[in-house]
């Protein structure tokens, strides 16, 4: 049993081995900058002691990044007077950190100077903020380059608040996941908080001329009424302990308490309850599938050497 077991990791291995043909690898730094690993785990673990809501920020963040022209840093680069950033776009809300990314690269920069790209760092802080909040501890390879290119535009292909299951699955789908791993990827938000402008269509309260989001527990309604009379940059947790990775988010959406639409879909969807019934039931299994999905994410679109540089500074190309 063991001895199959074993056979089957190491076939999975090697399968992942092979398809990294980027120029990624696992302990790509192991020469030219051993401590690169560390460096940015303790800045990041140092920054999470002090502030543990940044653990969502960095992980919407290396999403965000990937998600967008691949896992190349173009989601840290600054708009300049002739183009506006990806950083700009109103689905930045949420993302938060970006001290964290600066800090460690600074470090970086003064140890191994021109070695360790702005992609790799944030793919790093954000397997180590999930660790850092509970979640499973796994390697990532490393060896991204940072892109050139970074365009508010380019941010309408992120899936939004508003997406039902069939519009969340094909946006997922066209980054090749499976609807079982946009599922596990969506669990993401076991950290975190939204921001009422983008759940707030869904109470009657504030938009008249619908009527309220049906699949919306009533009791939870009134809550989040209540908390967004205090304005549209309200924060509301998607979890009750949205700073520990567990998956509590499952158990939430069951409830019809799902914070955006796009949460609650998941479980309003008979092709994909199922999914959200079995990872609520096996928080081990979510934390597995998870760390699996995420190492999947970190090597969307990853730049060729030619295609991208290690930039000097995360906020500039060089
Ligand atoms: C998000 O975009 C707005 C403008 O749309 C900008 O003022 C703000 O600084 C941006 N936030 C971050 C974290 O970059
Ligand atoms: C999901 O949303 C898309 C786009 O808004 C729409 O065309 C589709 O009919 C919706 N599907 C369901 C099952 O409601």
């Amino acid at each position: 049993m063991i001895c199959d077991w074993y056979i089957t990791a190491l076939f999975l291995l090697i399968l992942q081995a092979i398809s990294w043909s980027n120029g990624l690898s696992m302990d790509y730094y192991a020469f030219s900058c051993p401590s690169a690993e560390s460096m940015v785990m303790n800045t990041v673990f140092q920054a999470l002691n002090k502030d543990p809501t940044l653990a969502a920020g960095l992980l919407r963040m290396h999403f965000h990044d990937c998600f967008i022209q691949g896992c190349d840093g173009s989601v840290l680069i600054d708009s300049t007077k002739d183009n506006t950033a990806e950083k700009d776009s109103p689905a930045n809300l949420s993302l938060r950190g970006f001290e964290i990314i600066d800090d460690a690269k600074n470090l970086l920069e003064d140890w191994c100077p021109g070695m360790v790209s702005c992609a790799d760092i944030l793919a790093m802080a954000a397997r180590d903020s999930v660790f850092f909040a509970g979640g499973p501890a796994y390697d990532i390879p490393t060896g991204r380059k940072d892109g050139r290119r970074s365009r508010i535009e380019d941010t309408i292909n992120l899936p939004q608040p508003s997406f039902n299951a069939s519009s969340l699955i094909r946006i997922f789908g066209q980054h090749g996941f499976s609807a079982q791993e946009m599922v596990v990827l969506s669990g993401g938000h076991t950290l975190g908080v939204a921001r009422c402008s983008s759940f707030k269509n869904r109470l009657s309260q504030f938009d008249p001329t619908h009527q309220q989001d049906p699949s919306l527990d009533p009791s939870f309604a009134k809550f989040l009424s209540q908390k967004c009379l205090a304005g549209d940059n309200t924060a509301v947790a998607f979890d009750a302990s949205p700073n520990i990775f567990d998956n509590n988010y499952f158990n939430t959406i069951q409830r019809g308490a799902g914070l955006l639409f796009s949460d609650q879909a998941l479980f309003n969807s008979p092709m994909i309850r199922g999914l959200v019934n079995l990872y609520s039931m096996d928080r081990a299994l979510f934390s597995f599938d998870f760390q699996q999905a995420l190492v999947k994410m970190g090597l969307l679109d990853v730049k060729e050497d030619d295609e991208g540089e290690i930039r000097l500074n995360c906020h500039r190309i060089n």
